[in-house]
Order: C-alpha cells, then structure tokens, then sequence
C-alpha cells in the first residue's frame, strides 16, 4: 500500500466516524425536544382549582404565619423569600391560564400579584419587615380581587 492509498483510507475513516457522531447527536437532541414542542410555555395541569390547591394554596398555609410576626432569624426570611418568590412566579403561571372571557382582567389581577409578591421577595432580601408586610397585604389583596371576579366571591383570604 501506498503513503497516498494510506492517506486515502484513513480520510475515508475519519468522515465515517464525524458522520455516525453528527447522526447520534441529532438523535440525542430530537429525543430532548419531540418535534410538536416548541417550547413554548404551557400549563401541567390546566384545572384551576386542582392549580391553586396544589401550588397557591400550600404555600399561602406556609406564608401567612411567616409573615404574622417579624422574623426572628436568617432562617425564617428565607421561607418568607421561598414562598413569596413562588407566588410572585406562580403569577407568570397564571398568565397562561387566561379564561376565555374577560381576560384583560385575568392578566391584571396576575399580574399584580406577580408585581407586589415579586416586592415582597425584595423586601425580605433585605430583611425589612415592615416593608415586607405592606406588600404582603397587597398581594393578598390582589388575590382576593380575583377570587371576587373569578371564584364567586369564594377563597376570600384574610392576609
Ligand atoms: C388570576 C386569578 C387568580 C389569582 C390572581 C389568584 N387566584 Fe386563587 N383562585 C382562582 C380561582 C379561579 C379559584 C377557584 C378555583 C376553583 O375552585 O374552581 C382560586 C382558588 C384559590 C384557593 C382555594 C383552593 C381550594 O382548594 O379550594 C386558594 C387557597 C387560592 N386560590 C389562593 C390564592 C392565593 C394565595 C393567591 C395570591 C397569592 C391567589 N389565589 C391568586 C384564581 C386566582
């Protein structure tokens, strides 16, 4: 065999292996993202009750006696930051579960809720309780106008 047959194989070789790796890797890839997802946010479970029981609610059971008294420790500001920060993103959640009618509102009250649990999250960062209950009791507020437009008139909670 030649150096130029040799250097001929060995090219062969190589396009072979770059080939059988582009094509696992491609496989690899589809399998992570099937074809119909584009990615795009959607909701787990589209039931709204079974979404606020599951997600809202425990996690108000959690807050609300967090938030009744100043902290004492690092501690306790941090299930105050966890809980807020799951409100204040479970408002993005909420964003994507828009009623049919009037949804302009829908957005307004999640929104809020996004907005002044997200300053609740803030103000627990920096440790200022007074600060913290103010936002606090206008997220709850926030919750309560939805519930008024969209729940009956039911779960009204006391902050
Ligand atoms: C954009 C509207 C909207 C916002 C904002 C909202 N909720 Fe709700 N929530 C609902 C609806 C609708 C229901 C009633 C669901 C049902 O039973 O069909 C509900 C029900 C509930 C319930 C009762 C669940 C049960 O198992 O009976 C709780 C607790 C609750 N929400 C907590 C909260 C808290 C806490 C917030 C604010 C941090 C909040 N919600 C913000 C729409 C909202």
């Amino acid at each position: 065999m030649t150096s130029y047959e040799r250097c001929w194989i060995l090219a062969a070789l190589l396009l072979l292996v770059t080939a059988g790796w582009l094509w696992s890797d491609t496989r690899a890839l589809s399998a992570a993202f099937p074809a119909e997802d584009d990615g795009a946010a959607e909701p787990v479970e589209s039931d709204m009750h079974e979404f606020m029981e599951y997600v809202f609610q425990p996690t108000f059971k959690r807050l609300k006696p967090a938030m009744a008294e100043e902290p004492v420790d690092n501690q306790a500001w941090k299930a105050i930051k966890a809980d807020a920060l799951i409100l204040a993103e479970g408002g993005n959640l909420l964003l994507m579960r828009q009623p049919e009618e009037d949804a302009a509102d829908w957005t307004e009250h999640s929104v809020q809720v996004r907005q002044y649990g997200g300053e609740l999250y803030r103000a627990a960062k920096a440790k200022d309780y007074a600060k913290a209950r103010g936002h606090y009791e206008s997220m709850v507020k926030n919750c309560n106008a939805c519930h008024e437009q969209f729940a009956g008139g039911e779960h009204i909670l006391a902050p």
